[in-house]
């Protein structure tokens, strides 16, 4: 073993540069041991010296020592150590760059707790970061098992530092774990609380058509399933996707392009449906007041360049072609084959009163559509004030009682490319949008921007009215990790306001998703999944992380804080308009209804949120809970029942189903 002083110095320039590290441990006095180091060219101290230049190298000449290889910090004193980060290389050679990786601590150099983090990191330049959870340590080690690229037996390092546990009232992140897939899509399944994830017909890239990678993350047993593949001889890449009334996963388009597939919860299994009259692909679809389901747009496979008017589920599909496409069509002139294939793309879909759709973004101009008579009908919303065409961006229900919905970031279109009036810089824009009764104009305010401009990320409306917006670029540049905002950011619905986070370990750009769970918790996963050969996906993120918000630690001392427990529920399958009768073990302040939801390239037409004061004074914490007489309002399908103490803690939820009937 050799062993090197440290030298105390920081990169947080570098590093805060990219909303990612909040705080790093002081490293003066610090010394490092490796099991390999090149001599006096690139020694083991270089890792800790606070220069970016310069790397530590394990021995390449005149012998090559086999991986894995493995650096061990040793930091004087024990501390309370919650996060690594890990800079490969700047120089623009990736030799060494750490690919799969473990990080082990210990008290005394010779007890260890292995594997606090492990993962797999991508082959770039890129700062990377092992979030795990708190631990007391004064020896930090670092395992390099595989090489990123595949190139040889070698390990390199510009920085390594390490993190304190971070503030509770910024949310904690969990170490990343692998999935055995890209998840570019997922959604929760109701019956079972388990997150259903897929990717395409190949786990790390798409091309063409067939069936499809399929995996189940548990929540209760924190485990990841192994691969299935779905048997209905679609690859459901690129999708539309909605729950319907009775919990099952309707899948459409994609990869093939006029399919149809429902993943039954209950059942755990695929079956095909019938086509779509229309072929489609980057569609979204939403479920409505009457349990049927609505479609538009599309035109990124399938078809050619005609136009992809709205189409309507009920068992079988039908054209509604009184609903056009082209009222909601951003600006964006991409033509790839002849086809221009971006402008009708994510649309932001609203199931609301009377069978009506809204439609929120991503063009500037809204519309409402009708899909109750023969051919449906249309009329223009307005235009969302204070915003530009906004692509890949978010629209998420936050208050459906109120008909308030929060959108946040997109880009003025779709890929960051070159082209006459292509502007393609992501923004901060956050607005409210107040519906009302359908075909009435809609008002839009501009509110309090983000901190960072975001396109790909995601956003997740929390019981508590806030939104958790997650991931995303300042550019739009599909397959790819610049630029990333890693802090994600909570809004206060009351305040109008923004929070910034506790950053995450992963970028989550273009293909990833985020959900909320009946825990309270957030699942994100994903990004990357690029067009084949495997081998040029070069940002493929195999792995998932949970966010557990604020409301879940105490605000005093940062312990878990002590939940309210939902013990008893009158009814679990109910009609619009019925009272529940809801007990609990001790005071509830607030009720809330979250849909169970699905996403797939920021869309996520499922997620909305009804408040719920209870009616009475709750005596023995018993309380009269009215569920909104509204199908519009409450979509018939599976939402989770909070009850929120006067902390703001949520108690885990309790699954209720909505019938049509
Ligand atoms: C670290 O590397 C040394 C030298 O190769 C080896 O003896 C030791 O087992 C390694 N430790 C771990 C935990 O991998
Ligand atoms: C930690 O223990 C290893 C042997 O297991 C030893 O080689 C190394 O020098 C120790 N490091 C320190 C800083 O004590
Ligand atoms: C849509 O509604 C307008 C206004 O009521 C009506 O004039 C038009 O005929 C309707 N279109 C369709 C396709 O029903
Ligand atoms: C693409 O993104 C980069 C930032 O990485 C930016 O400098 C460039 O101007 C963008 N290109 C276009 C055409 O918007
Ligand atoms: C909205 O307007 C359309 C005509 O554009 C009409 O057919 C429909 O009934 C109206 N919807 C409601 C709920 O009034
Ligand atoms: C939102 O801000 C208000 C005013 O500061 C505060 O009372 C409330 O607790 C915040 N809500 C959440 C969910 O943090
Ligand atoms: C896609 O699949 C086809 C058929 O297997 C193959 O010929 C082609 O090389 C693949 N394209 C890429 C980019 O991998
Ligand atoms: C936070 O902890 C304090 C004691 O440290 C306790 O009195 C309080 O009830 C806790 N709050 C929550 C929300 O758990
Ligand atoms: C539900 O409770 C509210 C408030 O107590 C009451 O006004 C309403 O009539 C009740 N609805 C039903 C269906 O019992
Ligand atoms: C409160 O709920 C419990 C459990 O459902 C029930 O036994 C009790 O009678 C209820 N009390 C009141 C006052 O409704």
């Amino acid at each position: 073993m050799i062993s090197f002083p440290g030298i105390g110095a920081s990169v947080a320039l570098l590093l805060t540069y990219y909303g990612r590290v909040s705080a790093q441990l002081d490293r003066t006095g610090w010394t490092v041991s490796v099991d390999s180091a090149q001599g006096t060219w690139n020694p083991a101290s270089y890792a800790i010296d606070g220069d970016a230049s310069t790397f530590w190298h394990t021995q390449w000449t005149p012998s090559t020592p086999n991986l894995p290889h493995n650096i061990t910090i040793d930091m004087k004193a024990p501390r309370s150590v919650s996060a690594l980060t890990y800079l490969p290389r700047q120089d623009g050679n990736r030799n060494g760059n750490i690919g799969t990786y473990a990080v082990d601590v210990s008290v005394d150099n010779k007890t260890w707790q292995m594997s606090v983090a492990s993962g797999n990191w991508i082959d770039d330049s890129v700062l990377k970061k092992a979030n795990f959870a708190a631990q007391t340590a004064q020896y930090i080690r670092l395992r390099a098992i595989t090489e990123a690229g595949g190139r040889g037996q070698w390990t390199s390092a510009a920085e390594i530092n390490v993190l304190p546990p971070a503030e509770p009232s910024k949310g904690i992140w969990s170490a990343p774990f692998n999935t055995p897939l890209v998840a570019a899509a997922g959604a929760v399944l109701p019956t079972t609380g388990k997150v259903l994830l897929w990717s395409a017909q190949f786990v790390d890239h798409f091309n063409g058509t067939g069936n499809t990678e399929t995996a189940t993350y548990d929540p209760s047993t924190k485990q990841v399933s192994s691969l299935s593949l779905s048997n209905t001889n679609h690859d459901m890449f690129c999708p539309g996707i909605s729950l319907d009334v009775n919990g099952n996963v309707v899948v459409t388009g994609g990869n093939n392009a006029a399919k149809t597939s429902i993943y039954d919860s209950k059942l755990g299994q695929w079956t095909g449906g019938p086509d779509m009259k229309v072929q489609r692909g980057y569609q979204s679809q939403t479920t409505l007041s009457n349990g049927k389901i609505f479609t538009i747009g599309g035109s990124w496979s399938g078809n050619g360049g005609t136009l992809r008017n709205g189409e309507i589920f009920d068992g079988t599909w039908n054209k509604l072609d009184g609903c056009p496409v082209s009222p909601m069509l951003t600006q964006d002139q991409d033509v790839s084959n002849g086809v221009n294939w971006r402008r009708d793309n994510h649309g932001w879909l609203f199931g609301w009163k009377d069978g009506s759709v809204f439609q929120a973004g991503p063009s500037r101009a809204m519309n409402w559509y009708t899909t109750t008579t023969t051919t449906g009908n249309q009329s223009a919303a307005g235009d969302r004030l204070g915003d530009a065409d906004a692509m890949n961006g978010n629209a998420v229900m936050y208050d459906a009682v109120a008909g308030q919905i929060l959108s946040v970031g997109g880009a003025p279109n779709y890929e960051n490319k070159t082209g006459v009036n292509y502007v393609t810089a992501a923004t901060t824009n956050a607005n409210i949008i107040t519906i009302n009764a359908p075909n009435t104009t809609v008002k839009t305010e501009s509110v309090a921007h983000m901190a960072y401009p975001r396109a790909f990320h995601n956003s997740v409306v929390l019981p508590d009215g806030s939104v958790f917006v997650t991931g995303g670029m300042q550019y739009p540049k599909p397959f790819q990790d610049d630029l990333s905002a890693f802090a994600p950011e909570l809004w206060n619905s009351t305040t109008r306001t923004f929070t910034t986070m506790n950053p995450m370990s992963i970028p989550r750009n273009y293909h990833s998703i985020a959900l909320l769970l009946p825990d309270a918790t957030v699942f994100t996963a994903g990004g990357g999944l690029c067009y084949g050969p495997a081998d040029s996906c070069t940002n493929n993120h195999f792995d998932a992380e949970i966010f557990s918000p604020p409301y879940l630690f105490n605000a005093t001392d940062g312990s878990a804080a002590s939940r309210p427990k939902l013990t008893s529920v009158s009814s679990l399958s109910f009609p619009v308009g019925t009272n529940l009768t809801v007990s609990s073990d001790s005071e509830i302040k607030q009720f809330s209804l979250v849909r169970f939801a699905s996403a797939t390239h920021s869309v996520n037409t499922d997620q909305r949120r009804i408040p719920i004061q209870p009616v009475g004074a709750g005596q023995a914490n018993n309380y009269t809970v009215a569920v909104p007489s509204d199908a519009g309002v409450a979509l018939p399908g599976y939402w989770m029942l909070f009850g929120i103490n006067g902390a703001g803690v949520p108690s885990v939820a309790t699954t209720v189903q909505i019938r049509t009937v």
